[in-house]
């Protein structure tokens, strides 16, 4: 069972990123009001420039306990959550600082929990509410030299999945969008690295297309990725170790070393 957009209220988190600035955009054209957040007041400034009424900026830390439990009040009435900001956290584990895991899991996987637990109680109350969980292809296909990202976005598919059953009958509903890389903008794109996939990638325009569906339809999971790569995640859920070799094989792990040099700044 899907909510229709229109007049209702979204809290978007990672409203200032590649694929949140379209998600925010998608949102808005079906007649929602979102409630944007991230930590760059200028960038959300220039959403609401652009956008004008029905985008309420709300600046955010994430990483911070405290913010992500004064966000959940500060957002007034919620009736669609989309749990979209996340840090790449790329790179192999050694080449993590304790703290860095910390911040991983706490904006990937611990504020997406905490803003559920905190928005879930009022939407079951009037019978009818949503939560997307921007999750990844690396929540369902393992690779090396992404354990941290990929231990977060395997967690937040879990926990939507199993949300999505605890919630059956209460009118809320719970899913997880899977975007592959993703081409134009956002963190994939902000590493200009070239794959020698041969295939076109989807846009963020695609990814948020998916949220709006996951939203209206109340579909539990979809994938936003080339054909190649959904058949890869298919097969990583029945044997994901083989999936995981032939990816060493097919260099996936070199393409995973130059994604973390290119990203370390976000960690
Ligand atoms: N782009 C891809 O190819 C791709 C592929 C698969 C999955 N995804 C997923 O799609 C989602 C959006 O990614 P993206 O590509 O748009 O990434 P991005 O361009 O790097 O944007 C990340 C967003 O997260 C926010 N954020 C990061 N740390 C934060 C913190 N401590 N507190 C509050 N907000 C924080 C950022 O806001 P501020 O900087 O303003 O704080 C920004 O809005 C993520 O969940 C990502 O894992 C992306």
């Amino acid at each position: 069972m899907g909510v229709p957009l229109n007049r209702r209220r979204v809290l978007l988190t990672g409203a200032t990123g590649g694929l949140g600035r379209a998600i925010a955009r998608a949102l808005h054209a079906r007649g929602a009001t979102v409630v944007a957040t991230g930590r760059r007041e200028d960038a959300l400034a220039q959403l609401h420039a652009e956008l004008g009424d029905r985008i309420e900026p709300r600046v955010a830390d994430l990483a911070a306990h405290d913010g992500v439990a004064a966000l959940a009040e500060r957002a007034g009435r919620v009736d669609v959550l989309v749990a979209n900001a996340a840090l790449p956290a790329s790179g192999r584990l050694a080449t993590f600082a304790a703290e860095e895991i910390d911040r991983a899991l706490d904006v990937n996987l611990r504020a997406p929990m905490q803003l559920a637990r905190a928005l879930i109680p009022a939407m079951g109350e009037r019978g009818q509410g949503h939560l997307v969980f921007v999750s990844s292809l690396n929540g369902k296909v393992p690779s090396a030299g992404t354990s941290v990202y990929t231990a977060t976005k395997y967690g937040l598919r879990g926990f939507a999945a199993s949300l999505r059953a605890e919630l059956a009958g209460t009118g809320v509903g719970a899913s997880a969008v899977f975007p592959s890389f993703i081409a134009e903008a956002g963190m994939w794109a902000d590493t200009r690295i070239e794959l020698p996939l041969g295939v076109r990638l989807p846009s963020p325009d695609d990814v948020a297309a998916a949220v709006v569906r996951a939203i209206e339809n109340g579909h539990g999971e979809i994938d936003v990725a080339p054909i190649p790569l959904r058949v890869s995640a298919a097969l990583a859920g029945v044997a994901p170790g083989l999936v995981a070799a032939v990816g060493r094989r097919l260099g996936a792990g070199e393409v995973a070393d130059r994604a973390a040099a290119a990203q370390r700044s976000k960690r």
